[in-house]
């Protein structure tokens, strides 16, 4: 019997945090939380994005938490995989829930061209090893509207109409999480990394993108261990970090 690492154990639930992954990250210091400990805010005061964004989530609507993942058979080399790990999971989740579901590289998930979650990790590694990786996750849910920057973002209640229990949907979307962190504990690695290629956004077919030079065609066709997107352009393959290459969308 694998043990159930999420559901129901180990849920510090808080009203209002500046940001979840902040609070992980000083619980991690100060308490040594077990893996898989998760922490949820009702409200986040100072969620985080990528990139130095902000993350809008309105109180009490949409699911905003962290997960404590201590994944010590991986190395800090492999940590990519923790990306691909969590966003298939937030991907199985939604695919109950809605068509049209990708992952656009590293791990925005979409329903067709708009953003549903964001994924925010944050690694502590020791030496070679990984001490532990901060998966913090935003499932825009019951939100109707949306005030920000953010060009594209769409929630549960558009796609679907319906508005949904929030327990209950964390419950599902940990159930989902959980599975993808047994298969890759168990190994099945390449399994993984097939599943999260075939469910990229816009892979195989040719779009425009940006890098630092300007704009150009280019079809994506992988992403390698490290997490590097690869690009076919002009028949040579170009490959990029996070940052170096944005998606042109329209
Ligand atoms: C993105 O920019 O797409 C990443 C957004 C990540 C948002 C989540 S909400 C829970 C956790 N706490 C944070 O402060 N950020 C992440």
């Amino acid at each position: 019997m694998q043990h159930k690492l999420f559901l129901h154990q180990f849920i510090i639930r808080k009203k209002e945090l500046e940001s979840t992954n902040d609070f992980a990250l000083e619980f991690i210091k100060s308490q040594n939380p077990e893996n898989g400990t998760v922490v949820l805010a009702q409200n986040q005061t100072a969620g985080k994005g990528q990139q130095n964004n902000s993350w809008e989530s309105e109180s009490g609507k949409n699911l905003t938490f962290s997960i404590i993942l201590r994944p010590d058979f991986l190395s800090a080399s492999q940590q990519f995989l923790i990306s691909i790990l969590i966003s298939l999971g937030v991907y199985d989740y939604l695919c109950k829930h809605v068509n049209c579901v990708s992952i656009k590289w590293p791990n925005d998930i979409y329903v067709e061209d708009q953003k549903i979650a964001g994924i925010l990790i944050e690694h502590i590694s020791k030496g070679m090893s990984l001490d532990a990786s901060i998966c913090g996750i935003g499932l825009n849910i019951n939100q109707k509207q949306f005030a920000s920057h953010a060009p594209n973002p769409v929630s549960l209640w558009h796609c679907t109409k319906q508005v949904y229990d929030l327990d209950s949907e964390l419950n599902k979307l940990l159930a989902c999480i959980e599975c993808r962190y047994f298969q890759l504990k168990n190994g099945k690695i390449m399994q993984m990394q097939n599943d999260y290629l075939k469910a990229l956004y816009r892979i195989g077919t040719w779009y425009r993108y940006k890098d630092c030079k300007g704009i150009f065609f280019g079809k994506i066709v992988g992403v390698n261990e490290f997490g590097q997107i690869q690009i076919l352009v002009n028949s040579k393959i170009r490959t990029y970090n996070f940052k170096e290459v944005a998606f042109v969308l329209h």
